[in-house]
Parts: structure tokens; C-alpha cells; sequence
């Protein structure tokens, strides 16, 4: 049977083998999908083993996304500009292929399943780490009237824009720098929510009407998520989306069939805990 799992550290808490299993159940595909915990150490080894004993197809977590990124021998154009791989097979020549469908999971999310708007909006993007870099591409794609990287600490903001400027109306900023302007579509892909907290936003950042997207989850909601309801937002939504999103087309990426997904948001989101 085609074999495929996810290599992180640490890896108990992922989600991935539940979700492509299911993926692969609902749509007739034999395989089977295992986590595997990898030495900090020991990222190319595992991979380089599991390729030639045959398997099939890898997703890649924290902390190796930029090693697989290095790892793979071609790269698509999203994985290339994310300097971050989450998606590793081999292709017909035998060449070890990298991809990225984080940034294309939260817009498909954003936009297909909940009718959010990208294109010509004003979007502000929290933070200048992996998680960030891996969207600005897919966002800039959907055309926004402007996109702004606001980070705790701006130079890594500006530095990130400048990264991408020549394919859209991209900038950094602190987050001082936001006094005064407004957006429709906030993103969090900082990592404050973890200790519970929340960038200083100054009064007013999020326009009336404005949606609120925390790029984490959790089974109760995120202190971003709290923020936003405060400031009025019209729709509040978490990452949970992001994560089956990107499952999804990597599933596609290596079956070439396309997984529904919103049944398994729901079971997902119910069994949080
Ligand atoms: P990841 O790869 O998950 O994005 P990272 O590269 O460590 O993780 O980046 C974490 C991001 O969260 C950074 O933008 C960081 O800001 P700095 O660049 O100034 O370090 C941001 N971050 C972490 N804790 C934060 C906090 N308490 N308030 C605001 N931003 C925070």
C-alpha cells in the first residue's frame, strides 16, 4: 500500500494522520498515513530513508520546513518565495519535489469556504516568521489593494516585504507605524497567542465591517479571536480551516484528487480539546 506520514518534533499532537486518512477513506484511495516523530538532528536521514524504502509522499512541520525546503531538489514557485516546504514526493525522474500549500490552504479558506474578500482589500498580515512568509504570495496573488506586514520588530517586516514587493503592493511596518489606518482583512501568524497574547494594535486598525483570521487554532477562542470580537469584527475565524485546507492540496498534490473538506472541519472542531 502507497505510504505517506508527517515528520515533525515534537509530532504527538498533530492532526494530519487523522485528516488524510479520512481524505483517503472518502475518496476510495489505499494508503496509509502515519506521524513520525524525527530526531532534531536527524531531518535528510529520515527523509532520504523513507523515499527509498518507497514511501510515497510526505508532509513536513516544525521545526524542519526550512530544511525540507533546502532538502528538496525542485521546488514550486510557493515554496520557492515561502523559503519553507511542507509537501515532499518524488517525481517521475526521481527528483525529491518541495511544495508549499499553506498560503493557498488559509485563502482557500478564507475565501472559498467563508466568502471572504482578498482582492482590493486593505489586509494587514501580524508578524514577519515562517508562518507569515508562507502566505504573502498566495495573499499578493489574490490582487488586495494593499497588503502591510506590521512585526514586533519592524526591520524583519520591512526586510519580508522587500522579499516579495515586486509581485504586489506590499509593505512592513511596526506596529506603532498602523496609527491611523484601517483594514478589512486582519491575519495573525504571530506567536503571541501562545502565551496568550496579543499585539498593541493601535484603536481603529480594523474597519468597520473588517474579518479577523488567527492563523492558529484552538478548541476554545484564540486571544486574537477575543480582540477582534471586541473591535466589532463582522467575522472572526481561526486556523482549523488552514490546517484541513492545506492537507487537502497536498492530498491533491500526490493523488491528483481534490478532498471535500467542510464535514471534516466540523468533526475536527468538535473534538477539540
Ligand atoms: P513562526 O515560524 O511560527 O512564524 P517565528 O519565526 O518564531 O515563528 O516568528 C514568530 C513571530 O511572532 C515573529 O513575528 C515574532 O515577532 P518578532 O519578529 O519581533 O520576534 C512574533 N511574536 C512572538 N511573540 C510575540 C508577542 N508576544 N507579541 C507580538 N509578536 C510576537
Amino acid at each position: 500500500m502507497d505510504r505517506y506520514a508527517v515528520f515533525g518534533n515534537p509530532i504527538a499532537h498533530s492532526k494530519s494522520p487523522q485528516i488524510h486518512r479520512r481524505f483517503a477513506s472518502e475518496n476510495g484511495q489505499e494508503l496509509t498515513y502515519d506521524a513520525v516523530l524525527v530526531p532534531e538532528d536527524g531531518f535528510a536521514v529520515a527523509v532520504d530513508d523513507f523515499f527509498t524504502r518507497g514511501g510515497k509522499g510526505l508532509n513536513i512541520t516544525v521545526p524542519f520546513k526550512q530544511q525540507a525546503w533546502a532538502a528538496a531538489q525542485w521546488r514550486s514557485p510557493a515554496a520557492e518565495l515561502a523559503g519553507a516546504v511542507n509537501t515532499l514526493y518524488r517525481d517521475a525522474q526521481g527528483r525529491l519535489c518541495g511544495d508549499n500549500t499553506d498560503g493557498i490552504g488559509m485563502v482557500r479558506d478564507i475565501v472559498q469556504n467563508h466568502g471572504g474578500r482578498v482582492r482590493d482589500a486593505r489586509v494587514l498580515l501580524l508578524g514577519a516568521g515562517g508562518a507569515v512568509r508562507g502566505v504573502v504570495q498566495p495573499l499578493l496573488e489574490q490582487q488586495p489593494q494593499q497588503l502591510v506586514i506590521a512585526n514586533r520588530t519592524p526591520g524583519k517586516a520591512t526586510e519580508l516585504a522587500g522579499l516579495f514587493a515586486e509581485l504586489g503592493p506590499v509593505q512592513g511596518c511596526g506596529f506603532a507605524d498602523l496609527a491611523g489606518q484601517s483594514f478589512d482583512l486582519i491575519i495573525n501568524g504571530t506567536a503571541a497567542s501562545l502565551q496568550g497574547e496579543v499585539p498593541p494594535l493601535p484603536a481603529g486598525v480594523l474597519a468597520a465591517d473588517g474579518w479577523c483570521y488567527d492563523m492558529m487554532y484552538s478548541a476554545q477562542v484564540t486571544a486574537f479571536g477575543r480582540w477582534a470580537q471586541q473591535q466589532g469584527a463582522a467575522k472572526v475565524l481561526d486556523g482549523l480551516g488552514m490546517l484541513v485546507e492545506q492537507a487537502a492540496e497536498s492530498f491533491h498534490i500526490w493523488r491528483g484528487v481534490k478532498p471535500g473538506t467542510r464535514s471534516l472541519v466540523d468533526s475536527l472542531r468538535d473534538s477539540l480539546t
